[in-house]
């Protein structure tokens, strides 16, 4: 299948290039970006030795794309996906890192591994918009971390989750945030992220029902920072269940969580694997960067634990899943 990455000369785009370099399924045609990128060969712009024929492929501007492939990957801003991804998901599947699309009620965000169900609300979507492609999103870097290790603390009950991010600069994009602000700091803030964090997992855990998607109702706060690694968000999470358990089972569930070993997904890793003590710089790479890291368990009161999870937030939290998002599509059909 033809591909076409919007965005391919940022940070997440650049991943969804070196990830689809040799893809069994899915072949580069366009690479696009904004008018400053047009015209240039991508070797040009690649922060890494790209194969000859993907390196000769010249940018396009947006403008100029007409979206003749058969499925896009779309890492642009929010502000300028909006309108594009609507546009060009008339006609083909397109499956977006973008926020713009994420909260309307017939656009799943989807994490294979947690809530492949939701994937059929694309039938919904082209039914109701009357279109021939659709947008399929892929959570927030944060939340894409998150989710896999409470899908599998989800047979518990879950009643609260408070979780403390420690975000990589690469998650902030190329042009994100200086060094003189990031060196030697942690900075507390990162804008639209909490509310994110919150309600894109409500939404994620949440129950398809007819066609729609009622989120789960567990009560979740997030506070996110800024710190300076390179890649790999790290998150500190407290979480109260609805049963009394005990430390071995929580864990247990944990490394036993199954993924989609068995559908054989070029992408697909095993989810999670569990280190006592999660570090970035040792573990973001794991299972090609789709596996997180979940480790420090501890019980710490009556149906209370807390643990740390970390995974990489270029690949399991933009490109890689994404890749993955399409390649369950593929295989149901769907593109
Ligand atoms: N970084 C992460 O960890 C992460 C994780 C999950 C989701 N996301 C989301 O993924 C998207 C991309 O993030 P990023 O970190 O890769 O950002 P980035 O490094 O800043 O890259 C942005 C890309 O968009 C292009 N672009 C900017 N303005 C454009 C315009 N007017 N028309 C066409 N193309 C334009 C840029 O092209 P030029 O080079 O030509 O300017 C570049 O290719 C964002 O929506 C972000 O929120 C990021």
């Amino acid at each position: 299948m033809e591909v076409a990455i919007l965005g391919a000369t940022g940070l997440v785009g650049q991943t969804f290039v070196r990830l689809l370099e040799n893809h069994p399924w899915f072949e580069i045609k366009h690479l696009v970006a904004s008018q400053r990128s047009k015209g240039k060969r991508f070797s040009e712009v690649a922060t890494w030795e790209v194969s000859e024929e993907i390196g000769e492929i010249k940018i396009e501007s947006l403008e100029e794309f007409a979206g003749e492939v058969d499925l896009i990957f779309s890492a642009l801003p929010s502000l300028i996906a909006k309108e594009v991804e609507k546009k060009l998901a008339k006609r083909v599947p397109l499956f977006s890192n973008a926020s713009s699309h994420r909260y309307e009620e017939d656009v799943p965000i989807l994490v294979p591994e947690v809530n492949r169900e939701h994937l059929s609300l694309i039938e919904v979507q082209r039914e109701k918009r009357n279109w021939e492609g659709f947008i399929v999103t892929n959570p927030n870097c944060s939340t894409a971390i998150l989710v896999l290790s409470l899908k599998a603390l989800s047979k518990f009950g879950i009643k609260n989750v408070n979780v403390a991010t420690m975000q990589a600069i690469s998650g902030a994009g190329f042009r994100g945030i200086s060094a003189m602000q990031i060196f030697d700091n942690v900075i507390p803030y990162i804008e639209n992220e909490e509310w994110k964090i919150e309600n894109e997992s409500r939404k994620i855990l949440g129950k398809l029902e007819e066609s729609k998607i009622t989120p789960a109702n567990f009560e979740i706060a997030a506070l996110t920072t800024r710190v300076p690694v390179a890649h790999g968000h790290t998150e500190a999470v407290f979480i109260e269940f609805e049963e009394d358990v005990e430390r071995e089972e929580v864990k247990k569930a944990l490394v036993e969580f199954e993924g989609l070993e068995k559908l054989n997904l070029p992408t697909a890793e095993r989810p999670i694997v569990y280190r006592e003590i999660p570090q970035p710089k040792l573990y973001r790479d794991l299972g090609r960067g789709m596996t997180v890291v979940v480790g420090r368990l501890e019980k710490v009161g009556e149906r209370k634990f807390k643990y740390v999870t970390l995974g990489h937030n270029l690949v399991r939290g933009a490109a890689g899943g994404s890749i993955l998002n399409a390649e369950l599509a593929y295989l149901e059909g769907l593109l």
